[in-house]
């Protein structure tokens, strides 16, 4: 009986030791194609060699591993390049294999952890970065710390990984026009992205607030057009700016500073896709060169503080300042023609942006030369007047050895060439359509990766126009039913700026939801599953908690559903993303602790109450933040 005991004992506790070693271990984001993780791990010996194919293109990867492992783990690296005689000396070493393994494609990679040692075998050097970048996960949360971390052993699990992405293109937008980021921050932003193994960064250059790039045939795109009202609050009710307020917010890039992006993406094998927003969203060159207006008013026009200039109450764009570049008009395809030149020479990617959303025809609708040239060109609705600028635009953008992008109202109108790529945004539809049409898409639809939305409730996230959930970010995939897989390249997240002031709250909009949307785009589909990501997720809450990087909690708050029953009494039902949580909550204005009451079902607010509060806790754990709204504010939720 006491050996059955015995025996019982011994086998919870090997359970009880696989589950927790299991749970930190497969902790990869995104999740690799075919991972195990043996019994075991390899501790980092105080003197670590490293042996790595001597090549320009792996030197920044190379540096970024040496650098944890130096000054964060505080060991001793030695480096042996091309060293393959000697190469068994090394404990980490990175392989290019002689004979290319055809799984792995160009982005693929190998990663074995065991008794002797760490090893990534790739085809290609970007399979190698990947490989680094899932054994820099692999190692313990200590290794994202800024300074030195005293730990008496480093510890790395067993691990045989096989690994390639399920998409090549992998983006993240960057809308660097309505708030400007400076050249330092656009490259955290690129080590933050490749961390989780994105590879494409959308450069948003240009918009009504906004022109970032050195343009040297156009000075004043930069002299007058970079540069607008500082104000904080809420964007798009910012007060109008007086004529002469100064000018002091925003800042542009040089052409030296975009080579030194272009080439800093390069080493860690990023692409970056130019966009200049033409022709709506041009607020920003009208102002700088009122003559690509087809408006006489716009010479009085200035770039965009924030204030309101757009009627959006009609679901689509009313311009009450003209803020599009004119069709008719031959001076503004001279102006595209040695823009696109200049940018076509700054960036090397095969792609360029040129935008084509939300442009406002109000003015044309109105407007002689667009009249006129309606009826010269036979364009029989405004949309086909744009459809006409687009066309015109791809030959100019060809003509620089570039294929053209835009988002998907480049397909009104009609007649888009063939060779030009959309991006689909108003959720999959216009992605659906362009692929039935033959035309190379992106998907980034607004209710999944729009990463500059709310990602929680109102009552507690900073606002903006509408809630992307962690969890609708994870429900993203770039293939839906019926289309053309083969057409689409992948897809990626947008983070637009109007509501971002600092590269801290930066941060908190784009994690995690970013984690889910990488997980889309390089995972096999098969692989996710939502609760296995969360516990993921909360690891690297840990990992930036040792990088000191913000991110959002949102995940743990409540969801407040409201309604009335048949009695007339207002009810809420509260819920949470993760679970199981409990939500705890109080009428009275106080702080809502977990001996609460805890929400299930409809609860029905008191007559007389003013104010709910609440609170989600894990057992006795707090998770999430305090929530406050007022009665009067679920009401009206109710009315909506
Ligand atoms: C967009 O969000 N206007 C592309």
């Amino acid at each position: 009986m006491l050996k059955l005991k015995c025996i019982a004992l011994a086998v919870f506790l090997l359970q009880g030791f696989s589950v927790s070693l299991t749970a930190q271990q497969a902790h990869l984001i995104p999740i690799p194609v075919k991972a195990e993780y043996p019994q075991g791990f390899y501790s980092l010996p105080n003197r670590i060699i490293i042996a790595a194919p001597k090549s320009e293109a792996l030197q920044a990867t190379v540096k970024n591993l040496t650098d944890r492992l130096e000054k964060t783990a505080m060991r001793k690296v030695q480096m042996l390049w091309d060293a393959s005689s000697q190469a068994d000396l090394a404990q980490i070493r990175l392989i290019l294999s002689k004979q290319a393994n055809p799984t792995l494609g160009n982005e693929g990679y190998t990663l074995a952890v065991n008794a002797r040692g760490i090893v990534i075998t790739a085809n290609k050097p970007a399979g190698l970065f990947y490989g680094v970048q899932s054994l820099l996960q692999l190692m313990p949360k200590e290794i994202e710390a800024k300074q030195t971390v005293i730990k008496q052993t480093w510890k790395v699990p067993f691990a045989q990984i096989t690994d390639y992405p399920r998409f090549a293109w992998r983006g993240l937008m960057l809308d660097v026009a309505r708030h400007f980021f400076n050249k330092d921050q656009v490259k955290q932003f690129i080590d933050e992205m490749v961390a989780y193994k994105y590879n494409i960064l959308h450069f948003h250059l240009t918009d009504d607030e906004g022109w970032r790039v050195e343009i040297k045939s156009f000075p004043n795109l930069t002299k007058k057009g970079a540069w607008n009202v500082p104000k904080v609050g809420r964007f798009t009710e910012f007060s109008k700016p007086e004529p002469n307020e100064p000018r002091t917010q925003g800042g542009f890039f040089t052409k030296e500073d975009i080579q030194d992006i272009v080439s800093y993406a390069k080493g860690r094998f990023v692409n970056v896709m130019p966009e200049i927003d033409v022709p709506g969203h041009s607020m920003a060159a009208i102002a700088s060169y009122p003559e690509l207006s087809c408006t006489p008013e716009a010479v009085n026009y200035q770039v965009i503080s924030g204030e309101p200039f757009i009627d959006w109450s009609h679901g689509h764009a009313v311009a009450l300042q003209d803020n599009t570049l004119c069709p008719a008009n031959e001076k503004v395809y001279t102006f595209l023609d040695k823009v696109f030149t200049e940018v076509a020479e700054m960036f090397p990617f095969e792609y360029i942006h040129m935008g084509g959303d939300e442009c406002p025809k109000n003015y044309w609708e109105k407007n002689p030369q667009i009249l006129a040239m309606m009826q010269k060109e036979n364009l029989k609705t405004p949309q086909e007047v744009q459809a006409f600028f687009t066309r015109r635009l791809e030959k100019i953008i060809t003509s620089k050895g570039k294929k053209m992008m835009g988002w998907d109202e480049i397909l009104e109108g009609g007649g888009l060439p063939k060779n030009t790529a959309v991006m689909s945004w108003r959720g999959i539809a216009g992605g659906v359509q362009a692929a039935k049409d033959g035309h190379e898409v992106v998907m980034t639809p607004n209710n999944h990766v729009y990463v500059d939305l709310m990602q929680g409730d109102a009552a507690i996230e900073p606002p903006v126009y509408e809630t992307v959930r962690l969890r609708d970010s994870y429900a993203f995939n770039p293939v839906p039913e019926g289309v053309d897989a083969k057409l689409v390249k992948g897809g990626q997240a947008n983070l637009w700026s109007e509501q971002l002031f600092t590269y801290r709250h930066l941060q908190y909009m784009l994690f995690p939801r970013a984690w889910a949307v990488s997980e889309a785009l390089w995972s096999p589909q098969e692989n996710r599953n939502w609760d296995n990501f969360v516990s993921r997720v909360e690891h690297h809450f840990g990992r930036f908690d040792q990088a000191e990087k913000k991110y959002a909690p949102s995940m743990y708050d409540a969801i407040i559903q409201v309604g009335k029953n048949e009695q007339g009494q207002l009810w809420v039902e509260l819920s949470t993303e993760v679970n199981p949580l409990s939500v705890h909550y109080s009428f009275d204005y106080s702080y809502p602790d977990n001996f609460y009451p805890a929400a299930t079902g409809k609860v029905i607010i008191p007559k007389d109450a003013l104010e709910m509060r609440m609170i989600s806790y894990r057992g006795k754990e707090k998770v999430g933040r305090m929530m406050t709204i007022s009665i009067e504010d679920l009401k009206k939720r109710l009315k909506k």
